[in-house]
């Protein structure tokens, strides 16, 4: 028996089973054999934003990582792994970075806040602050400056992800992945394309500078 505190838990999953099974019978029994997602999604850790739901997808359909401030960090051989793994034997057709309004993460870097280890990690999201401190001190309402910042970490991470040399090699074997930048907001549910995806017939740095030069304009 299980911790009753959590056992409910347990009971939640039982009546997810069991639904979803009456609507499909095979359901689990196909999804055991094999997983064969066309996405990746690169996300915040907040529990607000549960990838699948948000998308409307089943399990099956999405491979998905997820960190605080949804970062694609050079050496993070964590991210990196799902991310080789998605592209070279998964072969998803996009990577989707999905940002959100709101970010802890984010609010932390912008404000400067010591919260412990964390503030390392972080430290890649003060970087593109700093990166882009005379455009942000340039907008004088706090939510404003936030909701840019918010916006280009995750421009700046697809671009961590287009110079990986996952995505590099895959492009170079004319691979069909796409890199895209979403942004979800809380208050309403709704995400919205940040005009940043990379495909291997695009320049990524072109697309990277148009995206951010859309961003302050
Ligand atoms: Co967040």
């Amino acid at each position: 028996m299980t911790d009753n505190a959590i056992s409910h838990l347990f009971e939640k999953n039982r009546q997810w089973a069991w639904q979803t099974t009456e609507q499909d019978p095979n359901f689990f029994k196909v999804l055991s054999m094999q997983q064969n997602p066309e996405y990746l999604w690169i996300g915040c850790a907040d529990s607000r934003v549960p990838a699948n739901e948000i998308v409307g997808l089943l399990p099956g359909e999405l491979f998905v990582h997820r960190n605080v401030a949804n970062m694609v960090v050079h050496t993070d051989h964590n991210c990196l792994s799902v991310l080789q793994y998605a592209v070279e034997v998964l072969k998803v057709k996009h990577i989707m970075v999905v940002g959100h309004y709101g970010c802890g993460g984010v609010k932390a870097a912008l404000d400067g806040v010591r919260l412990g280890l964390i503030d390392n990690w972080l430290r890649h999201v003060v970087d593109a602050k700093e990166k882009f401190k005379p455009e942000l001190d340039a907008i004088s309402s706090y939510d404003e400056r936030f909701a840019r910042l918010c916006e280009v970490n995750v421009i700046e991470q697809v671009k961590n992800v287009c110079q990986t040399n996952i995505v590099l090699d895959a492009w170079e074997k004319e691979q069909d992945v796409t890199v895209h930048g979403w942004i979800y907001g809380l208050e309403d549910g709704r995400l919205r394309d940040l005009a940043t995806s990379v495909g291997v017939q695009n320049d990524s740095v072109q697309v990277y500078q148009n995206a951010i030069k859309q961003l302050f304009a």
